[in-house]
């Protein structure tokens, strides 16, 4: 793993930018994982910028992003879908045929994640998958427990998770679905290169058990130890409990 501390979090959102404009001078048809949640989104402005000071074309990337709830469709206004619309694609030239959508009111839910599994394999696999983490340590929705589902699958949100996505749903976190799709463990962990991103005190703890801790399904992303391509991008905060 790859640690890199910077000083805050605006640093934090310029070397993530960075980060995926890079992989698109180098691979302009990258294939790039997303994440929605709070911590990308001034990365996600600062690769707006870029792109309107023509510094960044994603005319062929393609994205695939992590997870979506189920229960609701990508034009609902609490979706991650227009979430990534407001934060990302509104600013992007990305063509919409190549963005990648878990549809969570699909009819067959199982047989959507399959045929998410099958579109990532199609387009080659992920070059470049962004992550956030949630403070239990999960990562997409990979929620800790006994066990890790492998690849894109249907998961029952912890109620942790719910209040934490809360602001999506007018802070209501009774309105937040209960079930959500996600890619699966092995589907992140295939990804050729995974650039983490966390700030904040809150952070603190999973971060320290993300890369001091030992490898266990109750924390998610301590499975990125595995990986030999990880760089986890933080701000002094969240790094502040690493030994
Ligand atoms: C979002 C996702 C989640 C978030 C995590 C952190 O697509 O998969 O794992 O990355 O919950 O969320 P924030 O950044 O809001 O703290």
């Amino acid at each position: 793993m790859t640690i890199t501390v910077l000083d805050d979090s605006g640093a934090v959102a310029a070397a993530l930018a960075e980060r995926v404009a890079s992989a698109l001078r180098d691979k302009p048809d990258a294939v790039l994982g997303l994440a929605s949640g709070r911590t990308p989104v001034d990365g996600y402005a600062e690769m707006q910028r870029l792109h309107a000071a023509g510094q960044m074309d994603w005319s062929r990337a393609s994205t695939f992003n992590l997870d979506e709830f189920a229960g609701i469709s990508g034009d609902h206004p609490g979706s991650f879908r227009t979430f990534m619309e407001e934060h990302l694609f509104n600013g992007v030239n990305l063509r919409p045929e190549r963005v990648h959508f878990l549809n969570g009111a699909a009819g067959d839910l199982d047989a959507e994640c399959e045929h998410y599994e099958s579109a990532i394999a199609a387009a080659g696999g992920i070059d470049l998958q962004l992550l956030g983490i949630g403070s239990n340590g999960h990562i997409g929705f990979n929620e800790p427990g006994d066990d890790l589902p492998l690849r894109t699958h249907r998961v029952t949100l912890m109620e942790s998770t719910r209040r934490g996505n809360a602001a999506l749903f007018g802070n209501d976190p009774r309105k937040v679905p209960t079930e959500a799709l996600s890619m699966g463990i092995g589907t992140i962990l295939h990804a050729r290169r995974i650039v983490l991103v966390a700030t904040g005190e809150k952070k603190a703890e999973c971060i320290r058990q993300t890369i001091n801790g030992r490898i266990t399904t109750r924390v998610p992303a301590s499975l990125l130890q595995v990986h030999t391509d990880v760089e986890l991008l933080l701000d002094r905060e969240a790094a502040s409990k690493i030994r």
